[in-house]
């Protein structure tokens, strides 16, 4: 351990830090999908790494913290850390003292500012646009319980949940364990609201079985969604972390990734593309494996298995592999997450095609080493797509407006269901331990923020057509290279 902790991130995922990344798409067959290279690295990273998060309250190891609000001199906002009863936890109960309103324009020395929030902002209207007419009534709402894990109501400015299953692991109370840090980031500014979440990984919405004006699907919330359904799109529990696989909140893996992705030059990095993770999980990685190289042939492309404890993502480990400064060669996705619809082929990433993966590869990394400059910038700029458009504040202002946006079409009273729980910090997190605690801990908002959310740009489907346009238009334009390449190079032979 203390070995590990002198290393980066990098120096485990990859040995020799390479250029560029291979990301497969999720899962396409029926077993459940691994979470590809990440899950085993972040494993190792935070054996090590988490030792030496300073800021880390020591009183979080020792399990149970009093304290009170504190109040700092410079005009900050008081802190509101966890308090959790000594004694019997199922008796815990929720502290009455938090704000329910914060105005940060009260706060001279860190005015509130208006920014205009990233253009994937405009995917809310887009996901939202099946209701715009017709509005979502309880009835609407009541047909998605079906598969929903839970109802999350907001009254007051108080979040609620009715629980209807047991998720897989414990997404279901990271995902609330975010609602309510956003409750908490923004006391009072979000409307009264119901909905319905599924924790599971598909969508099963389909748009087919619900055409025509009276056709009234139900908004259902989940973490993933594709081209042919009407799931709504909400960013997955990882954000406050992944306990399972040891992968930690959003925030500070971001610092992490930040300072390993400074150790090893782009141009010092293995020319070759690279891919960790377990093929047996869906076809379209098992035909993967054949771009291996091989002593008959060198795909430029360096493929190793890792299979480990079961992962299940389909998109979670996505984010962190664009972080990573290296070119993402992104074979042709069918599920999408709330951000990726903003990235574009050849801008954020390098398109695979997906019915001649080894020749697509070859000519992707001999480009990218002929013209370094372009795939070092392609690496670079989904990394800061990731760094400054994903932020956790970010992630935060998507959600709020995507509630927001949500709760405008609702054409009825939310009312809290008898038997609902109410979501507070300590009834969540107190009676949990190990690193379930510690990354509720480590995510948790201590105080109102000093800035309001973004502005959500109104409603333009222009933009999200022109944005489908140039992904479109540029995955041909690579399209076009490579039968080019290809066709001269057996011209040659
Ligand atoms: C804690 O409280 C619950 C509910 O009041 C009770 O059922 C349980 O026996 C108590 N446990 C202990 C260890 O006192
Ligand atoms: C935002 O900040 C900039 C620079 O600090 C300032 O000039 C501008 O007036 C601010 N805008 C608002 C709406 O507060
Ligand atoms: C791919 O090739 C490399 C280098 O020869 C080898 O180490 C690796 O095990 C191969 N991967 C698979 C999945 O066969
Ligand atoms: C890379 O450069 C070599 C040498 O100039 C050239 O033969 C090859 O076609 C180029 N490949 C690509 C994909 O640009
Ligand atoms: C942590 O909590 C789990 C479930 O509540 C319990 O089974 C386990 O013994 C606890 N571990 C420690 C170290 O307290």
């Amino acid at each position: 351990m203390k070995k590990n902790k002198e290393k980066s991130a990098h120096d485990v995922w990859y040995s020799g830090f390479e250029r560029y990344f291979i990301k497969p798409p999720w899962r396409s067959g029926n077993k459940r999908d691994a979470a590809t290279v990440l899950v085993v690295f972040f494993f190792f990273l935070f054996l090590g790494a988490l030792l030496f998060v300073g800021w880390f309250d020591a009183s979080v190891f020792r399990g149970i913290s009093i304290q009170k609000p504190t109040v700092t001199p410079t005009r900050m906002p008081p802190k509101f850390p966890l308090k959790c009863t000594t004694g019997n936890l199922t008796q815990q109960t929720c502290p009455k003292n938090y704000p329910t309103k914060h105005n940060p324009t009260t706060n001279p020395d860190r005015p509130s500012n208006l920014t205009t929030c990233p253009s994937y902002f405009q995917w809310i209207h887009d996901d939202l646009r099946h209701w715009r007419e017709t509005g979502i009534t309880r009835d609407m709402i009541e047909r998605g319980r079906k598969t929903a894990h839970f109802r999350l109501v907001i009254v007051n400015g108080k979040g609620y949940v009715e629980r209807y299953r047991k998720s897989i692991q414990t997404r279901d109370m990271f995902t609330l364990w975010g609602i309510l840090q956003l409750l908490r980031r923004y006391p009072g500014k979000l409307p009264d609201l119901e909905l319905m979440f599924d924790c599971d990984d598909r969508p099963v919405i389909p748009s087919k079985n619900f055409r025509g004006p009276n056709a009234a699907p139900p908004p259902l919330f989940r973490y993933c969604s594709d081209w042919h359904s009407l799931d709504i799109v909400f960013p997955d529990w990882s954000f406050w972390g992944w306990a399972e696989t040891n992968i930690r909140p959003w925030k500070n893996l971001l610092t992490d990734i930040k300072k390993g992705n400074s150790r090893t030059k782009w141009k010092d990095r293995t020319p070759y593309a690279y891919w960790r993770g377990n093929p047996w999980v869906s076809p379209v990685r098992q035909d993967l494996l054949k771009c291996n190289v091989s002593d008959q042939n060198d795909w430029n492309t360096r493929l190793y298995i890792q299979i480990y404890i079961e992962g299940w993502a389909w998109s979670v480990s996505e984010k962190y592999i664009l972080a990573c400064d290296s070119m993402t060669m992104y074979v042709t996705p069918r599920y999408h997450d709330f951000f990726i619809r903003g990235m574009v082929p050849l801008q954020h990433y390098w398109p695979i095609r997906d019915n001649s993966k080894c020749t697509s590869l070859k000519f992707a990394v001999e480009w990218g080493n002929n013209h370094t400059e372009e795939a070092q910038a392609i690496g670079e700029a989904a990394s800061k797509f990731i760094h400054e458009d994903m932020k956790i504040d970010y992630v935060y202002d998507y959600i709020f407006h995507l509630l927001n946006e949500y709760a405008k079409l609702l054409k009825f009273k939310p009312t809290i269901p008898p038997g609902a729980e109410e979501l507070c910090p300590e009834t969540m997190a107190c009676p949990t331990n190990g690193t379930h605690r510690k990354f509720l801990e480590e995510s948790m908002v201590l105080s109102p923020s000093d800035t309001i959310p973004c502005t959500l740009p109104p409603n333009d489907p222009s933009v999200l057509r022109n944005l489908l346009d140039r992904k479109v238009k540029s995955t041909k334009q690579v399209e076009m290279w490579e039968n080019e390449y290809w066709e001269n190079l057996n011209k040659k032979q």
